[in-house]
């Protein structure tokens, strides 16, 4: 018994847990912890999605010659489960991640669930699964939907079949630094989208193609990277796994979403709550120099939540927010108020929970 490292694994933060009690639930992080069920069903190019199975989660068969293998026909999505101080269990907005996943299965080709279906095997998912979701406060369970074309095709076509699988796994804070700000570096050698591109939908490839960038600003001893356009390389997009958001005064600015940027879900909803705060929310294009004499900056994501930026490094000139030393005053507001909804703490007059 125990929680045990997976030694055979060749992910490095594949944890197996014998137990839910095993589990060291103050310190999740954001690591894979195997649990019980993952939800499966296969449709061909042209059907509809047969009601999927609950099966035992563990690896799949896939045909080396799959179109997700071969030429990344696939997508992913992310949303969260989190447990309610009276024990039942809430999602926030999954029909937003299911519409998400319709769009972007028509950018790559793809036929997609229902938005019925997809909201229907995320519940039935978490059901499955309810033991791994966290007590009141010691985190969520992270929801991995994904798509993929799991046909066979040599040329370049889109594959003749298709998966679709929900796995989860318990999950803590995204970024080593907790709740601390994060310090982030412009990235102005690689890009993560250019317009007419797939930057706009969360297709596997979006994700592979910024980890070399990751990977150097991780060694240099920043957290993440902040992507510029790719045509006038001075206009925000977001970081690698996040929307960003600049504050002055009480004014909220974050990139526009029209095409390079991904719409998500976090984003969208924190733009309401600011809304709904009296803050003025701009979404337009926002300049690298606006971003430099912003009075706060944070991120959003599924992942990381309301993520404060403590720290900008760009052409090596480095920038302190209010936050570097705590939360900046507007991130801990919104980051506040989204939780308690998303928690069940709060009034959800939007019906944005189930
Ligand atoms: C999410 O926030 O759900 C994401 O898709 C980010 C992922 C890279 C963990």
């Amino acid at each position: 018994r125990g929680v045990r490292r997976c030694e055979a694994s060749l992910a490095s933060d594949y944890m197996q847990a014998s137990e839910v009690a095993d589990l060291d639930w103050e310190n999740l992080g954001f690591g894979l912890v195997q649990t019980d069920y993952m939800y499966i069903t296969k449709c061909s190019s042209d059907g509809d999605f047969s009601e999927g199975e609950m099966v035992p989660f563990g690896p799949i068969a896939l045909n080396p010659s799959s179109g997700v293998l071969n030429y990344g026909q696939g997508l992913f999505e992310g949303l969260k489960a989190y447990r309610k101080t009276d024990g039942s269990i809430l999602l926030f907005r999954p029909e937003e991640n299911a519409l998400r996943m319709r769009i972007g299965a028509e950018r790559m080709c793809m036929p997609a669930p229902t938005i019925e279906q997809f909201v229907d095997a995320v519940k039935q998912t978490v059901l499955a699964n309810k033991r791994w979701v966290p007590p009141t406060g010691k985190g969520s369970l992270y929801i991995r939907p994904l798509l993929m074309g799991s046909g066979a095709v040599l040329g370049l076509a889109p594959a003749p079949e298709y998966t679709f699988i929900i796995f989860v796994s318990p999950v803590g804070n995204y970024f080593k630094e907790g709740l601390a700000p994060i310090n982030l570096i412009v990235e102005d050698k690689f890009h993560r989208a250019t317009p007419g591109g797939t930057g706009n939908v969360k297709t596997i490839g979006n994700y592979a193609s910024v980890l070399m960038a990751q990977k150097i600003a991780k060694e240099k001893g920043y957290s993440d990277v902040l992507y510029l356009d790719a045509v006038h390389k001075k206009y925000l997009e977001e970081v690698s796994s996040c929307n960003i958001f600049v504050v002055k005064g009480n004014v909220i600015s974050t990139p526009a979403v029209k095409g390079t940027i991904l719409p998500g879900i976090t984003r969208k909803s924190i733009i309401d709550v600011a809304l709904s705060k009296g803050f003025q929310v701009e979404e337009r294009l926002v300049s690298v120099d606006e971003l430099l004499e912003a009075d706060e900056v944070f991120c959003t994501g599924t992942a990381v939540v309301v993520s404060p930026v403590g720290s900008i490094t760009y052409q090596g000139k480095r920038v302190e927010y209010a936050g570097t030393k705590g939360v900046g005053v507007v991130s801990q507001q919104l980051y506040t108020s989204l939780t308690s909804l998303q928690m069940g703490q709060a009034e959800d007059c939007l019906g944005w929970t189930v």
